[in-house]
This record gives structure tokens, sequence and C-alpha cells, in this order.
């Protein structure tokens, strides 16, 4: 089975935080969760994947082509990555600007541009937001436009950090439609979350990573019968039951 993506023993290190033999394999088409605590290394490990961090020691394939600077840019156009926050995405001065930036650099005419990014900007809602300034935007909206500029390069592979958090429901059910007609055609995702539902309900497999460590990869039928999985994924069940505690508490 082709490999998609392939991150063989690597490493990596900032000053108070190292990253220790990371391995991940995903297959073509496959749907990844990337689960782990606040500050556990799963930004950290998509910077890696992305090439916007260099690991100190090991190697990261994509498509079986190893990651080396000279192949970045290719490999980067293959690979869209969607950030935790979109003001970190959005760099052009406005919507249509910033949308436009992938495919113009795709050497695409002037017409099919202008194509890519009307059908991008129409599927996630946000055309007629075209020329309005990115920094005027409330988070979810640029969100949104941040997905469209993914989705306008049509990617083999999306990256997806967070995807869904400060989304409306409409917009999450949107954006779910969105990738799913991605994957109908074999589009390759590894997304992080801190919730439940996503994990159970929208992946394939699950990576949890501790400490910068992955402790453990496995399909999502047996991630969620496993202890380490539901420990830094959190118990929500046990919390209703301490919230029902509180309030019974108070009222006496
Ligand atoms: N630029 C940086 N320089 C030094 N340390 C950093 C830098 N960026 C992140 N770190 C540290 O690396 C660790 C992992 O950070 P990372 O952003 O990968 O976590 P995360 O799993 O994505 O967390 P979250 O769930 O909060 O998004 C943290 O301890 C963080 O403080
Ligand atoms: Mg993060």
């Amino acid at each position: 089975m082709t490999c998609a993506i392939d991150i063989n023993h690597v490493f990596f290190r900032y000053a108070d935080f190292k990253m220790e033999d990371i391995n991940l394999k995903l297959h073509v088409g496959e749907q990844k969760a990337i689960v782990g605590l606040n500050g556990s290394g799963k930004t950290t490990l998509f910077k890696l994947l992305l090439g916007l961090l260099e690991p100190d020691s090991g190697e990261i394939s994509v498509f079986e082509k190893k990651l080396t600077k000279d192949n970045l840019w290719e490999i980067r156009q293959d690979v869209g990555f969607l950030f935790q926050n979109p003001d970190d995405q959005l760099f052009a001065p406005t919507v249509w600007d910033d949308v436009s930036f992938g495919p113009r650099n795709l050497g695409l005419s002037e017409e099919e541009v202008t194509e890519r990014v009307e059908w991008a900007l129409d599927r996630v809602g946000m055309s007629s937001f075209v020329n309005r300034p990115v920094n005027q935007m409330s988070h979810g909206q640029a969100k949104r436009v941040a997905l469209a500029g993914i989705i306008s390069m049509r990617p083999s592979i999306l990256v997806l950090d967070e995807p869904f958090t400060g989304l409306d429901f409409k917009m999450v059910t949107k954006m779910i439609e969105i990738i799913q007609r991605l994957r109908q055609d074999g589009v390759t995702i590894l997304f992080t979350t801190h919730n439940s539902f996503f994990i159970e309900n929208w992946s394939d497999s699950v990576a949890v990573i501790q400490d910068g460590k992955i402790v453990f990869d496995g399909p999502t039928h047996e991630a969620v019968r496993t202890k380490v999985v539901i420990d830094n994924v959190g118990d929500w069940g046990q919390l209703r039951q301490q919230i029902k505690s509180y309030k019974t508490t108070s009222l006496e």
C-alpha cells in the first residue's frame, strides 16, 4: 500500500522541549487523528512534516519522496496545512489576494486562478467576502478563508490543526461536507483535535502524543477502548458527573 506520509525516527529539540523518535505512517486515503494534551507536540509535529521546522535527525517522506530543502516547495504544494490559528495563515491584504496566492504560484492562467478562487470561496460560503481585508474578519470567517486557500490548491494531503475549534455547528457541518468530497477523491487527512466526538466518528486511526513521544498508534475502534487514549482525550462522562455533583451541593 502506498504511503502518503512516512515519519521515520524523527528527533527534534526546542530549548525546553523535545520530540523523541517519532514514527508515523499514513497510507493513501487514511484519516488519522492526532491526540494529546496542550503542549504535547502536535503542532510541532505538523511543522516538521511541512518542513517549517527541520528534524535534528530522522526522515520524513511524502508519497515516498524524502523531504529535503530542495523539494520542499514542490511537496508543500501537495500538502494543504490549516494552521491552528488562522491569523498565522492569512497574510495578503484581501481575501482575494490570499486565496489566489496558491493557485497563481502553481502557474495557472488568470482565468483558471479566478475559477479556483471563486469555487473555493463558494465551497466555504465566503464569496461575499472576496474584497474584504483579511484582518477584518471573525475567527470563524478567517478559518473558512484559510480553508478556501488550501482547497484552491487541490492538495492530495490535508494537515488540519484543530480544524473545528471556534467554528459554529453550521460551519463544522459544512467543513465535514467539503472534506468528505475531497476524501472521495482519495485525499489523505491528518488532523488534531481535543474532541472525542471527532475521534470516534471522524477518524480511521488515532495516534496519541505525550510529552513529545507517540505512545499509541492504532485503529479508532481499538483507540476508543485504550486507557492511554482515554486519559489524553479526557473522560467527559466523569466530568458531567462531577458538574452534576456541584449543582446538587450548591442547592443544598
Ligand atoms: N517556537 C518555540 N520555541 C520554543 N519552544 C516552543 C516553540 N513552540 C512551541 N514550543 C514548545 O513546544 C512544546 C510543544 O508545543 P506544541 O505547540 O507542539 O504543542 P501542541 O500539542 O500543539 O499544544 P496545543 O494543544 O496547545 O496546541 C510546548 O512545550 C511549547 O512550549
Ligand atoms: Mg497545537
